[in-house]
């Protein structure tokens, strides 16, 4: 109940009672009559005591007039009492606000010094890191970063939160703080103390729905909702005002690459924003050590794509991803729905199945491979229609007519003499009549039968990082099903800029 109803509600019991008291008091002066005289004589033993008719008259008058005001205050002090309960809510409340809060901030500072590599206000800094190698010999000291956690709450449920809390990130600099992972902290300290301070010093979320909720969710103009309207346009300014600085200075080549490694370079956020802290080997680590060690930092599985935080909270989400980690989004069917239900467990082995152009039903694999007939693989071609050829060379040509050995396990090079090593440009031509493609990697297919295929998108992969990953529950193929490690980006990074870093992980 809001606190004007309960007020409303004390208010009109409160006049009740009182408009009650006044109507039967009333009543009761004018129905009364002057008393007749008593005639019963006193003993003449006895103290005198009152006679009847003060008994009746005065003394019972008194003694009712005082029930009637012992009961008029008993009857008024009940709604007297819900006049003040919600301020004695409001009160308990903002006390255990206050005093989780200040507990919490002296864990953060002091207690557990989160400050130290968290950063005041949770902005986000940097931790000393030894890297070693697998036999503890020394490679470089690091400086990891340790994420900003002022908008940790919008990328992740607060039980995520706990749970990171509790257990840390084995083989991070985060420990274990929790008494469930063997840290020193209470539960209280953690899911009271350390969570309230860590919720009130939350920014704002861009999700236009919590923006409009921020203050009356009828009213989309009120002072709340278009305070909350602008912090959000400031936060959004300057995450942009930082991917377009990076691509300025040359750090990356796309504006997927750039959301991909937010802060590699420049520690922005301290990569709270990034996929690649989590989802390459290097970018913790830094573009400085990975030197040190002598790798190109931008490379495949360093902070390129790939590989997989030595935190082990991530791994490759490019090796392959569009084959193997993105079933759901495989294609669309030809009347641009998405494959439902009744195309799943259709198979065999309860594969699942998609619809071609002409309605020919195409098997999935486990893996969302599609197969023909003898579980042989289809090749796809780059505008994701399906091939089966009877030859697949296993050298590609380039535009000039070069021809080069495929290795499909690297990434494929030109020898470039002004460029040196340059990547191979993604090119596919059209079966012609001969039956002859050229795939995207270059390779090329004769004897080819095509599939026309429904356009392929990207809508569930860019569902599953808007909304991260469900506890409880894996994402695809990589999926580790449980702790619900992967955060939700939807109120922390513009559309067009998840869009563009989904469209990079699935482009390498
Ligand atoms: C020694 C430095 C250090 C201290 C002290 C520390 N952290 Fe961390 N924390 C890190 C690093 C580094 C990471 C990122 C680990 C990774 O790459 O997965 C991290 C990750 C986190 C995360 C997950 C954030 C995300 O977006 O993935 C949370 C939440 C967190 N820390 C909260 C805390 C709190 C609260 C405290 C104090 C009780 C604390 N940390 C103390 C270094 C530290
Ligand atoms: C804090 C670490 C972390 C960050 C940051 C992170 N991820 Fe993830 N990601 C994970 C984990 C853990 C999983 C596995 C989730 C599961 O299935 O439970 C995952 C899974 C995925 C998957 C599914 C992979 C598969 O094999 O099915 C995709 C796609 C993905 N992440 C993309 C991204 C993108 C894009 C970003 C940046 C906008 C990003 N991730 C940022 C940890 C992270």
């Amino acid at each position: 109940m809001t606190e004007a109803a309960f007020r409303s509600i004390g208010l009109v019991v409160g006049a009740l009672v009182l408009l009650t008291f006044l109507v039967l008091w009333i009543r009761n002066v004018r129905d009364s009559r002057a008393e007749l005289g008593s005639e019963i004589e006193l003993a003449p033993n006895k103290k005198p005591y009152l006679s009847d008719a003060e008994l009746e008259g005065p003394k019972l008058d008194r003694s009712l007039s005082f029930a009637l005001v012992v009961l008029g205050l008993c009857s008024l002090s009940l709604p007297f009492y819900w006049l003040a309960e919600p301020g004695r809510q409001d009160g308990a409340i903002e006390n255990w606000d206050a005093t989780h809060h200040r507990r919490g901030e002296n864990l953060y500072t002091n207690g557990a010094q989160c400050v130290n590599c968290h950063a005041a206000g949770g902005v986000g800094g940097v931790a000393s890191y030894v890297f070693q190698d697998a036999d503890g010999q020394f490679i470089a000291n690091a400086q990891w970063k340790a994420p900003a956690l002022n908008n940790v709450l919008l990328r992740y449920s607060e039980a995520e939160v706990e749970y990171i809390l509790n257990f840390g990130r084995p083989g991070s600099p985060m420990a274990a703080w929790g008494t469930p992972g063997g840290g020193p902290l209470t539960t209280q300290q953690v899911d009271s103390d350390l969570m309230t301070y860590i919720r009130d010093f939350q920014v704002q979320s861009l999700d236009p729905i919590d923006i409009q909720s921020a203050g009356d969710e009828a009213d989309p103009n009120d002072a709340e909702s278009i305070a909350a309207q602008a912090e959000a346009d400031e936060i959004e300014a300057a995450i942009r005002a930082e991917v377009e600085r990076s691509l300025a200075a040359g750090e990356f080549e796309t504006e997927g690459e750039a959301v991909f490694n937010m802060g590699l370079y420049s520690g922005y956020a301290a990569g709270a924003y990034s996929c690649a802290r989590c989802h390459t080997a290097g970018w913790s680590l830094g573009a400085d050590v990975m030197e040190q060690v002598g790798v190109d930092v931008l490379g495949e599985g360093v902070a390129g794509c790939a590989g997989g935080n030595p935190s082990g909270i991530g791994f490759s989400i490019c090796d392959g991803a569009v084959f193997n980690h993105f079933p759901d989004d495989t294609w669309l069917m030809p009347d641009g729905s998405w494959p439902g239900e009744e195309m799943r467990g259709i198979g065999p082995n309860g594969e699942a199945g998609v619809l071609a152009l002409d309605n020919t039903l195409i098997l999935l694999d486990d893996k969302g491979i599609p197969v023909d007939a003898t579980g042989e693989a289809y090749i796809i071609t780059g505008d994701g229609d399906l091939a089966d050829c009877g030859f697949v060379s296993a050298l590609w040509a380039d535009d000039n007519g070069n021809v080069y050995p495929y290795d499909p396990a690297t990434r494929l090079v030109v020898d470039d003499s002004a460029n040196g090593f340059v990547e191979v440009p993604e090119f596919t031509a059209p079966a012609d009549a001969a039956g002859v493609i050229e795939f995207a990697d270059g390779r090329i297919g004769t004897g080819c039968e095509v599939i026309e295929m429904p356009p392929r998108t990207s809508q569930a992969m860019y569902e599953f990082v808007y909304n991260g990953a469900e506890a409880g529950r894996g994402y695809g193929r990589g999926g580790q099903s449980g702790q619900g490690m992967m955060p939700g980006f939807g109120s922390t990074l513009p559309p067009d800029y998840i869009q563009a870093a989904v469209d990079y992980v699935r482009g390498l």
